[in-house]
Parts: C-alpha cells; structure tokens; sequence
C-alpha cells in the first residue's frame, strides 16, 4: 500500500482550526486527537469540533479517541463525519462489537494499543479492523521524543499483518519526524501521523511532501 501521512491538529492552532486543516491539503487525512482527561491527562475536542472541520476540509478526518468509554462514544464521531474512528483497546469494553459498529455506520475501524500494550493477544481481532495503531510515545501530548523500544512491536505487528493476509492498514503516532519516520517505515508502518513536525515546519504542506518522500523511499 501506497504511504499515508496524517498531520495531526493537536500541534495547530485551535483558534484557526479550519484554516490550519486547509494549509495541509495534500495530506491523506487529517489526524484529530480527542482527549478526555480520563484516559489521559490532557482535554481537547469533542464531537462539535469534528462536524466543524467535516464542513471546513475535503481531507478526511481520521479520529484518534484518546477517551474512556470508547464504547459509548465512537459512534457519534462517526456521525459527526469522522472517516476513519480509531478506539484504544484498554479504554474499550467490547473492542469486536465496538469496531463493528463503526463499520457499519460506514467509517473504517482502527484500534489503537498504548506502549505497554503487547500486539499478540489481539491477533485474533485483527481481521475486524481496517486499521491498528501502535503509539510511538505515551499518548496525551504533542512534541514527545520517539520511543525507539516500540520498533519491534512494529515488526511483530507488520509480520502478523502479512501472515494472515489482511488489507490491514499500520500506523505510528508519536514523535515521527524527518529523522524517525525511516525507521518506522522500515520497521512496516504505512500510515505516519505527525504533529509537531508538520505544524511546527515553516510551510506544513511542505513538511508533508518532504515526510512522504522519506517514508516512501
Ligand atoms: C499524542 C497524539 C498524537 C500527537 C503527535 O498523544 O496522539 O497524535 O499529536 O504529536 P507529535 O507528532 O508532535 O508527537
Ligand atoms: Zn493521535
């Protein structure tokens, strides 16, 4: 599969949400971080925001739910626009049902695991997601230092992919950069979330060429 490059909004500025989700046209969907300040320690947006930014950018929205009760909630940003829905599976009660239920309200599902979150128990899960997140840093906030030590879970992750033969999408998310996003893609991640590194860039959609290119070499 073609490499995907998803700026995330966390790092933009949230006063000018729409204009900083169209500074980054080009990219392949624009990563929302929605955070509780249960599951983690840091509050962000709600459903609002994303039916907002639904209306504000043609790039699809990919909805990474850093919340407690993923259950009860990731339908609605599904509603609310929401392309992709990705749920962590130590938030989530019922992570078969709840990935069924995203797809069938017509959004792609995608799990997330934490960095202490082993990939192996989930092997059985996988053939009920369009996506899996491995987190890179722990999640909560922008600007953390790439965690080097989740590179073989990476590995692991890719080679289940590919022996069950899935069209399974993996991403990273968390301290990629232009001096880490190599390693990841080497590793068999094909989806790159990136935060600082796009907004904190003098010209962001330059930083998203410049990140494809690297991954994609
Ligand atoms: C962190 C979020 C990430 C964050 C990444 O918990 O899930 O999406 O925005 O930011 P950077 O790329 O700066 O590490
Ligand atoms: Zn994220």
């Amino acid at each position: 599969m073609a490499v995907q490059i998803n700026p995330s909004i966390l790092s933009a500025d949230f006063a000018r949400l729409a204009d900083e989700a169209r500074a980054v046209e080009g990219a392949d969907w624009l990563h929302v971080d929605v955070m509780d300040n249960h599951f983690v320690p840091n509050l962000t947006l709600g459903v609002p925001v994303v039916e907002s930014l639904r209306k504000a950018t043609e790039t699809p929205l990919d909805c990474h739910l850093m919340i407690a009760d993923p259950d009860r909630w990731a339908p609605a940003y599904v509603e609310a626009g929401a392309g992709s829905v990705t749920f962590h599976v130590e938030a989530a009660a019922a992570p078969v049902r709840l990935a069924r239920e995203i797809r069938a309200k017509g959004a792609r599902a995608s799990m997330a695991l934490r960095p202490a979150t082993p990939v192996e128990p989930y092997e059985d899960l996988l053939p009920e997601l369009d996506m899996l997140l491995i987190m890179t840093v722990e999640p909560g906030f922008g600007g953390q230092a790439f965690l080097d030590i989740m590179l073989p879970k990476i590995r692991r992750a890719r080679k289940l992919i590919d022996k069950h033969g899935l069209d399974l999408w993996l991403q990273v998310d968390g301290g990629v950069s232009a001096s880490t996003i190599e390693r990841c893609a080497e590793a068999g991640a094909d989806v790159f979330v990136a935060g600082s590194a796009v907004y904190g860039a003098e010209d962001p959609a330059e930083a998203v060429r410049g990140l494809r290119k690297q991954a994609a070499a």
